[in-house]
């Protein structure tokens, strides 16, 4: 009884939050296979699509500088094999991004060159939390990325993203598990 209640209350509370009627709330929230609004809605054509591929590449060009960074300034014993890996999982954001424009320009759009705002961090710590929470908002990105593109009957694309999902899956893997080794 007590999970129905709050079910109910987290649904007005996100409600109120964003100025929603229940239709739109249980359209957006509650429909399967349903679409965010900052994801494209259900609006989806080629168009909108290289324009949320584009939205990824700029995450992977983040990805790449943010890691290299992150390789070079970290320090004490385990600085090898820290470094090592924060290098090899820049190579695959390289390749991702590769992947990604290369998808741009053969369905007629122009791969940006700006990367996301990239994130410093000082410690080793900070560095993987950071570097994980950037794995898990591509990892949710991708998931609506391959529906959107099977929907608009972009097979080819929404397979080159599933191959990038497992790949960031295993670098969120890994940040989590480099993590539980820090104090
Ligand atoms: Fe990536
Ligand atoms: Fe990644």
């Amino acid at each position: 009884m007590a999970g129905v209640f709050s079910f109910f209350g987290i649904m007005i509370f996100t409600m109120l939050l964003r100025g929603y009627s229940w239709h739109s709330y249980i359209r957006e929230n509650i429909c399967l296979n349903r679409i965010p609004k900052h994801h494209g809605g259900n609006n989806l054509n080629e168009k909108r699509l290289i324009d949320l591929l584009n939205y990824d590449l700029s995450g992977e060009l983040q990805a790449i500088i943010q890691y290299l960074q992150h390789s070079y300034l970290i320090a004490g014993v385990n600085r090898p094999q820290l470094h090592d890996v924060l290098e090899e999982i820049s190579k695959d954001e390289m390749k991702h991004a590769e992947e990604l424009a290369e998808r741009i320009v053969a369905m007629g759009g122009k791969p940006t060159i700006k990367p996301r705002p990239i994130i410093e961090a000082k410690t080793i710590k900070d560095m993987l939390t950071t570097d994980l929470k950037g794995e898990q908002l591509a990892l949710k990105d991708y998931a609506a990325r391959i529906k959107q593109a099977e929907q608009i009957g972009e097979i080819g694309t929404s397979l080159i993203i599933e191959n990038i999902l497992v790949d960031e899956q295993h670098h969120a893997d890994t940040f989590v598990m480099l993590l539980r080794q820090q104090k």
